[in-house]
């Protein structure tokens, strides 16, 4: 296909998101945050009371996915679920249902379709190995796991949530351990994905570095 992506993949608490939205503004183009569909579907099995790792069951959850996304909220069927999404123990039972090669069949599709004009800046675990293998521009973003429980240990301050950084720190580098050594779409870097660890770098010195990438790929 002729229309651009750029893949951000990288472990947990990266920042890929926030370099993923700011970038897409830039550039105008789609955002695509493949982690949210994963925790998306992990709910909706965990609503239905579906056992995690029935593969097949979760699968057919995840093929029958009614979400939309509107004015920044996430909505299942009818209900808000843009918190919920966010929660930590959320992001643990995605991890839980993506280990599935199953689940990650089902929502494959779903994930291709925000492939739209004029670009698409796509985050998540397996976007350059997996879901976009032709991307124009693979970024593999890192950064120190203390970096990284800090950075998550604020944002939840922020929303009012209180946390512990040392048990985020360890949950984070347990997803971190199923993400890289499950058989189905491991977390790794492509190739021919450039590496960016930006644990001492601004969000602006990491977008403008991510541009400056692109720019050359032009
Ligand atoms: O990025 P986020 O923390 O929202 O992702 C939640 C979980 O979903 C990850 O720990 C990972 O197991 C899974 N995931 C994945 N492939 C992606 C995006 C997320 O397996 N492309």
């Amino acid at each position: 296909e002729d229309i651009p992506v750029i893949t951000i993949d990288g472990p947990t608490a990266s920042g890929k998101g926030t370099l993923a939205d700011v970038a897409a503004h830039a550039l105008g183009y789609v955002v695509l945050d493949s982690g949210s569909l994963y925790r998306a579907c992990a709910l909706a099995a965990d609503r239905e009371d579906i056992d995690l790792n029935d593969a097949n069951a979760v699968a057919a959850i995840g093929a029958n996915l009614n979400l939309s996304f509107k004015r920044g909220r996430v909505w299942l069927d009818e209900d808000d679920i843009t918190d919920a999404l966010r929660l930590e123990a959320t992001g643990l039972m995605a991890s839980q249902v993506a280990a599935h090669p199953a689940v990650r069949a089902a929502l494959n599709q779903l994930q291709l379709n925000f492939r739209r004009l004029p670009g698409l800046v796509a985050d998540g675990r397996d976007m350059g190995t997996a879901v976009f293998p032709d991307a124009a521009l693979k970024v593999f973003l890192t950064a120190s796991a203390a970096t990284r429980a800090e950075r998550r240990h604020k944002q939840l301050i922020s929303k009012g949530i209180s946390a512990n950084i040392e048990s985020l720190r360890q949950d984070l580098e347990n997803r971190d351990a199923r993400d890289k050594n499950r058989a189905a779409s491991p977390l790794h870097p492509a190739l021919d994905a450039r590496m960016l660890d930006n644990s001492l770098q601004t969000i602006e010195e990491s977008v403008e570095l991510l541009l400056n990438w692109w720019a050359e790929t032009r």
